[in-house]
Formats: structure tokens, sequence, C-alpha cells
């Protein structure tokens, strides 16, 4: 998807399934080469980071094969050196370095890519296997790790995600107990344990600050990936942002309090049960100041979309990002469309305006086009997103999933001069650049 047009002022109402989560997926498919055998994910969201991690576990003689969101592969073999290309395209590609670290006690893993937030370090992850006797050097762009993961205790003096899953990972072939404490506690965390307690894993305290592990044999398995969490807010606030009525299905919504809470105080019903929820969107007012921050603080991810969706709410709504430094990319595009925000370092502020209007716009990051595409479907007339590719890498079947919703949008792939539908059978590429 090169370019999405949208024609908004259209409230959004109907229900949708959530999709599986992209973050817990890509860890899972990581954890999926560190286990000798067959394993079938469920729930794998049909999304582009998917296919670009299928595409480099294939390179390293790992199978696969999808058919919707079921997902198989076959990891009885599996290679120590990912290709480069493919393993710059999004940031999970490091996670390889645990899970091959834990099956051969080698790995050279690629430098990472993945959204420019900031400068995304890796000293967490190295220094955390530096303390479990493993040895690392950084040389052209290439991690080279030797030596098998002793046991040990790491202390995360922050409690990355990546870093968590890659230690947890490389914890898998250590020679004794492995204790990682200041681990994130996220519920993609819990949901790697899950499935590598089903390979004969021995984890436990995952989702909590202490994280435990002992050496056991493993082999493949079954696991239903857990519901996208982002996904779900991204939904939410599309649907508050236009003032329609959404239902979900298919989701937790305890692990998306903090955003519930902050859509509640701005105005909208919510009604819930244990896997759906229903959001009916009123007249918006400033719910507040909104602090991103580690599990189970207001989400980074969801920072962008809730944004978008309080442009129009009545006052001034704070953004502190404590979690990436250059996270505020969208703004610009937001007051493109009329947006009424301040900007000074980590803080922006929020004035709702009347009214937006559509705007062109161009896409620098994954969630800062879904605030995109949330503030377009709320403007009155026609909007354009370029680099829309970056909505492939984590929303699967965007533009038939807005269309059940009611939004009117197309988008323009980028050799046609017509305005077409897409139709999104194909996965999406696995080398960098956008679908032709
Ligand atoms: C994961 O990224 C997610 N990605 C991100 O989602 C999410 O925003 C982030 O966690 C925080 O929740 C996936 O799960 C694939 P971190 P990750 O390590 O693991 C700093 C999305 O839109 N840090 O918890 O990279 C880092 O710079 C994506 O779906 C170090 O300083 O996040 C950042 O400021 C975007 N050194 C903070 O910690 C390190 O070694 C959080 O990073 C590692 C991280």
């Amino acid at each position: 998807m090169d370019t999405i047009y949208i024609n908004g002022g259209r409230p959004l109402r109907g229900t949708l399934a959530v999709q599986g989560s992209k973050n817990a997926a890509l860890p899972l498919l990581a954890a999926a080469a560190a286990v000798p055998g067959k394993t079938v994910l469920l729930h794998c969201p049909p999304i582009r980071d998917v296919a670009v991690t299928r595409a480099l576990l294939h390179g390293l003689g790992v199978p696969s094969r999808q058919s919707g969101d079921r997902l198989e592969l076959d990891a009885s073999d599996v290679g120590t050196a990912p290709d480069a290309a493919l393993a710059g395209q999004l940031r999970s590609s490091v996670l390889l370095l645990g899970a091959l670290l834990s099956r051969h006690g080698h790995a050279e893993i690629p430098l990472p890519g993945g959204c420019v937030l900031g400068a995304r370090p890796l000293d967490l992850h190295l220094s955390g296997l530096e303390a479990l006797g493993v040895r690392v050097l950084c040389e052209d762009g290439v991690l080279h790790c030797q030596g098998r993961p002793t046991g040990g205790t790491v202390h995360l003096p922050y409690p990355s995600v990546g870093a968590t899953e890659n230690l947890m990972l490389a914890a898998l072939g250590a020679s004794g107990p492995v204790c990682i404490c200041g681990a994130a506690k996220e519920p993609e965390i819990r949901d790697l344990a899950v499935f590598l307690n089903a390979c004969g894993a021995n984890i436990t305290g995952a989702g909590s600050d202490c994280v435990r592990m002992t050496p056991a044999p493993l082999h493949g398995a079954s696991h239903r990936v857990l519901p996208d969490r982002i996904e779900a807010a991204t939904w939410l606030c599309a649907a508050a942002a236009t003032g329609g009525c959404l239902t979900l299905t298919e989701l937790r919504p305890a692990h998306l309090r903090p955003v519930l809470e902050l859509l509640s105080r701005a105005g909208c019903e919510i009604t819930q049960t244990e896997t759906t929820l229903t959001l009916r969107a009123g007249a918006l007012t400033a719910p507040g100041t909104v602090v991103t921050g580690p599990y189970p603080a207001f989400p980074t991810d969801a920072q962008a979309p809730m944004m978008a969706a309080l442009l129009l709410a009545e006052g001034i709504t704070q953004f502190e990002e404590t979690v990436f430094e250059n996270r505020f990319r969208h703004v610009c595009a937001l007051r493109a469309l009329g947006a009424s925000i301040d900007c000074t370092g980590r803080i922006a502020s929020v004035r709702g305006v009347k009214a937006l209007h559509g705007a062109a716009m161009s896409a620098t990051d994954l969630r800062g086009a879904a605030a995109m595409v949330c503030a377009a479907l709320s403007a009155q007339g026609e909007s354009r997103i370029t680099q829309a590719w970056h909505l492939d890498r984590g929303y699967g079947d965007l533009i038939r999933r807005l269309r059940t919703l009611g939004a009117n949008v197309w988008i323009e792939p980028k050799q046609s001069s017509r305005r077409t539908t897409w139709n999104r059978t194909e996965s999406g590429p696995t080398n960098g650049e956008p679908p032709p």
C-alpha cells in the first residue's frame, strides 16, 4: 500500500474481531526458531512484519506457510546468520540473537531496523548477554556473539521489552538457572513464556519484574497468539475520533486499562466483558494528562492514535512521552489537518479545535501512520497519506476492515494512475520497499 485516500467526517460503526498481536507474534516467531521441531501459531496476524520475519527464517533454513491467521513452521534445523537486508527492516530481528545463541552457542546477527523513534540502542540486550558469559563484538554492522550462556542473574536497569525477550530466548540454552531482574511486564512477555513452557521450558514469573528459568529439553508446540492490545486501542481511538459506536471481539480489555480509563474520562461510554468491548463516543472533553510508560502504564504505542482521537476534544490534553525520545513525528501531519498542537521535547499539548479539514500527509512510522488515519477519518473532506506501507507492518487487511465500519477509504498503488481498491491477498513485500 503506497498511498491511502480517506474521505472523512463519517462515524465508524460496527463490529470487528481484534487480530493477533504483532508484538507477541514477532518474539514468538523468534522463539520458534529456538525450538527444534514444528510449531503452529494460531491467530498470527497476516501483516508485513510477520512476512519479513518468515523470509528471515526461510533464509535460515526454517520453512513456513501461513493460511489466514494460521502459521506453521519447522525449525528442526536453523542457521546462525540471518540476511542483513531483511534484518534491517524491523527491530524484532534482533531477537534471533538470543534464539540462535541458545541453539548453537554462537550467532552473527545484523543490526536491526524498525520505526525511527529515537536512538533505540541495544546496550541492555548486549550487557545482559555478557552477564551470562556471552562474548559480544559488533563489527561492520553485525553482532558477533560467541559462547553458550551460563546460568546467573541479569539486572535490567530499565524494563526493556526486547531485552527481556532476548534474554529469555538466550536463557533457553543456558548451562544453569537464569534470573532476569527488572524484566518488562508487558502481556506479550507472558505470552512468550506460555508458548515456551508449552515447548517444555521451565519459566516462572513472566509478567512480573523477575523472570526465572531453568534449563529443560525443548520441542515444538501449538500456541494461540495474544490479541493485539495496540490494534484494539487504535480502533477505539478511530471510533472516538469519529463519534462512532464500535464493538471489538476477541480481545483482553484487562490489557488496555489505561487506554479505556482515558477514553472514558474523555466522554466515551464503554461496556465490556472478559473478551469483548463496546465504545459509544460522545462529545469529547480533554481527559487530563497522558503519560506513557512501561506496562502497566499508558502504552507508548497508543500515544499517537490517542492524540488523534483528542484533536477535537474540548480543552487541553498534555502528552508526556517517557519511553522514546522522538515519538511525536506525527504532529506535523496532524497540524496539516488543522490540529492545534504545541511540542516541547517530550511534551505535546493538544488544544481541541472545532473541526479538522482534509490534507496531504506522509507517514513516518507505524503508529504515527495509524494516528494520521484516525485523524483523517474525523476530518471534513479528503485526505491523502503517502508512505502508507508503514501501516501494512502492523495492521492486517486495513482497508477492508475500515470499510466494514463505513469508512470511505481507497488506495493508490504506486504504478496505477487510477484509484483502485486493493485486494489484500498477497503477504507484504519482503525487500524493505513498499508494495508495487
Ligand atoms: C517493543 O520495542 C515494541 N516492539 C515497541 O512497539 C514498543 O513501543 C516498545 O517495546 C515499548 O513498549 C516490538 O515488540 C516488536 P524497548 P523494543 O526495548 O523492544 C530503550 C510498535 O509500534 N532501550 O522496551 O525496542 C529504547 O531506546 C513498536 O509496535 C535502551 O536504551 O522497546 C527505548 O527508549 C514500536 N537500550 C526504551 O528503552 C536497549 O538495549 C524502550 O525500548 C533497549 C532499549
